[in-house]
């Protein structure tokens, strides 16, 4: 064995994996980012006869199946999935939980939408029988999909916070989640303050952040729904923590737009609200971003704040196209989410393939390279998370995906024709969904299976 394997399986010892101190040994093809392909070369790295060797829930080495095959111990059994791809867990960078059961309830626009669908769905979660059941299908549902980490939104009821952690761990899955904070402009029933809210939330925090792999997200719903005296909490709380996450709407809809000018009139712009409470730092994370300007897109680069593309919910909503050729010529850190249930699918396969056409209508192209990016290593980055999940770098957590070009007959009719990585990539983009995802791995434990 090199001294390399050595070293790292040494070192890797006390993570719950299926034996520990056993390795495991994939063989297929691999791919894997190193950085973003927009801007890079050399982003990515292909091994069509590939092997992925993990030990205690740990990548220990990535390469070439022959290279690798001479330096394994005698008694570790190969894995052959020969034929398909093994690719690192997507990253879902935004999504609400508490949303599973309303997924694909029609309304023009989001605020009616809001008012007839998502607040009465969120009010069942004051149950934590209720909330304990919805987190179970909903994260059966992620894995289905083969995304192992996501940033989720809980409801304003701490006991929904407490059930989807608990869902999480018991599966040992990389979650961020939060209690959703909202003090005026909704329902009573749905409504905390901005004192019991911050006191909840860090209660939530000293229970759950960086427990196992769970970690905290302080949780302002949108500015509209928050008093100035919340955000002002909200703001406080993130800086008195801040290795935690911060996650919020922005920008989504223009009604919406037009109701933050009115609510805060002294403000630049509605991002500007965020930043007028601290609200911008690493580990931020604002979903839609669609009506910025290039002011609010620099402060976000700027202060590493993050943007979850939301291609298949601004669709659904008619929320408006995500622009990336400003979003890139600002460098911000993008990540793509699904937004269920404003999203109309779990799937980040289908995630790209509304990215693709957000794409065009914008008028650029997003080649499928860079949508497999974004929805891993892309989303690691967005969280601060690189070199812990996202990719295969030696050390990092083995959440990791096995995908079938072959899962229907039209993927595989596809796919016995293309000529190139890229036409691989884009016809599993365009054409895949939950049915391309053959296994799920987490922590190196087999977590879903077709
Ligand atoms: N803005 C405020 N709340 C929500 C929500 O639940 N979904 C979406 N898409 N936008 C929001
Ligand atoms: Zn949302």
């Amino acid at each position: 064995m090199s001294t390399i394997l050595k070293d790292v399986m040494q070192t890797n010892s006390g993570h719950p994996a299926s034996t520990p101190g056993a390795m495991q040994a994939y063989r297929a093809s691999v791919l894997h980012f190193t950085n973003d392909p927009a801007f890079h070369n050399d982003a990515h790295a292909w091994f069509e006869d590939g092997l992925l060797l993990i030990c205690d829930g740990k990548v220990l080495q990535v390469g070439d199946y022959v290279a690798l095959k001479s330096t394994l111990p005698d008694d570790v059994t190969i894995a052959d999935y020969r034929g398909k791809l093994i690719i690192p867990g997507f990253i879902d960078t935004h999504v609400h939980y508490p949303q599973t059961d309303m997924i694909a309830s029609p309304a023009p626009g989001l605020l009616p939408w809001l008012e007839t669908y998502t607040f009465p769905t969120e009010r069942q979660f004051s149950d934590l029988n209720h909330s304990s059941q919805v987190a179970h299908f909903f994260i059966d549902e992620l894995l289905r999909c083969g995304t192992t980490t996501a940033m989720v939104y809980c409801t304003v009821h701490p006991q929904s916070v407490d059930a989807f952690f608990t869902e999480s761990s018991e599966r040992n899955l990389r979650m961020v989640a939060g209690k959703v904070l909202m003090d005026r402009n909704c329902p009573e029933f749905l409504r905390d303050t901005a004192e019991s809210g911050v006191r909840e939330s860090e209660a939530l925090i000293n229970k759950w952040h960086k427990k196992g792999r769970q970690l905290y997200a302080i949780t302002p719903r949108f500015a509209p729904t928050s008093s100035e005296a919340q955000l002002q909490l909200a703001g406080e709380l993130a800086r008195a923590y801040p290795d935690t996450y911060l996650q919020t709407h922005v920008a989504e809809n223009t009604d919406e737009v037009a109701w933050v000018k009115s609510l805060f009139p002294k403000a630049r712009s509605y991002m500007d609200v965020y930043d007028h409470y601290g609200m911008l730092r690493p580990r931020s994370m604002y979903a839609h971003c669609i009506w910025l300007d290039d002011a609010d897109r620099a402060r976000m680069a700027a202060t590493q704040s993050a943007v979850a593309v939301c291609p298949t919910s601004n669709l659904f909503l008619g929320s408006g196209l995500f622009d990336f050729p400003r979003a890139d010529s600002e460098q911000m850190l993008l990540s793509l989410a699904t937004d269920v249930g404003g999203g109309t699918s779990f799937s980040m396969l289908q995630t790209m393939n509304e990215t693709y056409k957000v794409a065009r209508m914008g008028g650029s192209y997003m080649p499928a390279l860079r949508m497999f990016y974004l929805a891993t290593l892309g989303g690691a980055r967005s969280m601060q998370l690189e070199g812990v999940i996202g990719n295969f770098a030696i050390g990092t957590e083995a959440d990791f995906i096995i995908l079938d070009p072959q899962a229907t007959p039209l993927l595989a009719r596809r796919t016995a024709n293309t000529n190139t990585l890229e036409e691989l990539l884009f016809a599993l983009a365009l054409l895949g969904d939950d049915r391309t995802v053959l296994a799920t791995y987490a922590a190196g434990r087999q977590v879903h299976q077709r």
